[in-house]
């Protein structure tokens, strides 16, 4: 048997570089040997990713994208498709579970700078995964045909109308229509199952290249790839991925998976943060809902939106308060990387930053009222301050002296 397993490898070996392959991303890729819970959302976001296709593929079975039937589809899957109602919590709820793994990401990045040389290009391609993901799960919001879907869609598209000159033009171009219309749902679904998923997995894919071309950071900050290697031939505080890292992350699906199966069982809809009260209702075009709002993980960017009274301005605050996080590897002028060695002001600058990040969500989230405007543009301030102030406050900031080899 033995003999049968090593004869076929040799002959995929001699034929395409499957342990060639095997060794550079996993059984040889050294990684730093102090990866701590912050190093499990990646393998977690590609967990999702697949998940989320394959839940896809399965609804795309029985959905049906016209105006007319959309919504009594997806009731359809629900009710009367065998275990259609599991796959169907399990892409709208992985949708929320997406974006909780890839904020903590990227979050992570913010604590130990990952976004520094060399890994700048890896995180900018990072930010277009980011963007491709609010992008397909905006598209995909469209697809049950309920109130929330349609009324967001319309306030979101109408948005591209504050852009001068070709604003009106554009929104009828993205729309297909002068209001959100079987057309829009049409083109949204293919955009939703075809475009956007090949965007994502081919930006994935150069992602992990990126990262194993440059290697991964690690908590200290530290670069293992320029210490010396040791008699085996590892960096000297590397370890093999496989099977070190494979057993951990295995692990981290372990109990992610038991969360993902709460909420799917016990509360799918999580108070309306994961499914909204609003979509339970068709879409109907004669009436607005009165209070319109954007699920949880786009609230922090609707409340800048709104926080500014111009439309224009709105939407330009808006676009920035995203694209900023591209430049952030040349915000960050700290003569170290990770939080561990830099000072208090960079943990107050980051603490107020995530006050803002999630008080901007919160504020997303409610009815527009003179006090949580005022509050908005505080906290709008105070998310831009982060970046726009970095170039000067992480120079100023006294940093610790970074040590020679990784300390856990
Ligand atoms: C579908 C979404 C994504 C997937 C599947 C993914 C996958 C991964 C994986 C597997 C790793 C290595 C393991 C780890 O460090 O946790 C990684 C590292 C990294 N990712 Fe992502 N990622 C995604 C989105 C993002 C986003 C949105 C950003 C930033 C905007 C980002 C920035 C980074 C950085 C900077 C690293 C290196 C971290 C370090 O070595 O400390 N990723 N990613």
């Amino acid at each position: 048997m033995n003999n049968l397993l090593t004869a076929s490898l040799e002959w995929i070996d001699a034929r395409y570089p499957l342990s060639q392959q095997w060794n550079e991303h996993l059984a040889k890729y050294y990684a730093p040997k102090n990866f701590n819970f912050w190093y499990y959302f990646g393998s977690l976001a590609i967990l999702v990713l697949v998940l989320q296709m394959v839940t896809g593929i399965f609804l795309a079975g029985s959905y049906k994208p016209d105006a007319t039937l959309a919504f009594a589809s997806v009731e359809y899957i629900m009710r009367d498709v065998e275990y259609g109602w599991l796959i169907r919590y399990m892409h709208a709820i992985g949708a929320s579970f997406f974006f909780i793994a890839v904020y903590l990401h990227m979050f992570r990045a913010l604590l130990y700078g990952s976004y520094r040389k060399p890994r700048e290009l890896l995180w900018i391609i990072g930010m277009c995964i980011y963007m491709a993901l609010m992008a397909e799960s905006f598209l995909g919001y469209l697809l049950p045909w309920g109130q929330m879907s349609y009324w967001g869609a319309q306030v979101i598209i109408s948005l591209f109308g504050a852009i001068p000159y070709i604003g009106e033009d554009l929104a009828v171009w993205v729309r297909g229509d002068y209001v959100i219309s079987d057309v829009t749902l049409n083109r949204f679904f293919a955009y939703h199952v075809v475009s956007m998923p090949i965007i994502l997995l081919g930006l994935v894919f150069v992602h992990i290249l990126a990262l194993h071309h440059v290697g991964s950071n690690n908590p200290d900050g530290i670069e293992i790839k320029k210490q010396p290697k040791n008699e085996k031939g590892w960096y000297l505080d590397g370890i093999p991925f496989h099977p070190y890292y494979t057993v951990k992350d295995i692990f981290g699906v372990g109990i992610f998976l038991i969360l993902f199966a709460l909420a799917i069982f016990y509360a799918p809809e999580m108070g309306g943060y994961f499914l909204e009260k609003n979509n339970f209702f068709p879409a109907d075009p004669m009436n607005t809902p009165l209070h319109i709002e954007p699920l949880w993980y786009f609230t922090p960017f609707y409340a800048i939106l709104r926080a500014i009274p111009d439309k224009l301005g709105g939407v330009v605050a808006m676009g920035a308060s995203i694209v900023v996080l591209f430049f952030l590897p040349w915000l960050d002028r700290s003569p170290v990387k990770s939080i561990r060695y830099k000072g208090m002001v960079y943990k107050l600058a980051l603490f107020l930053f995530v006050v803002s990040f999630f008080g901007l969500g919160y504020l997303g989230m409610q009815a527009p009222t003179p006090t949580f405007t005022l509050l908005s543009r505080i906290l709008s301030v105070i998310y831009f301050a982060f970046f726009l102030l970095m170039p000067f406050y992480s120079v100023w900031d006294k940093t610790k002296p970074v040590p020679e080899r990784l300390t856990d």
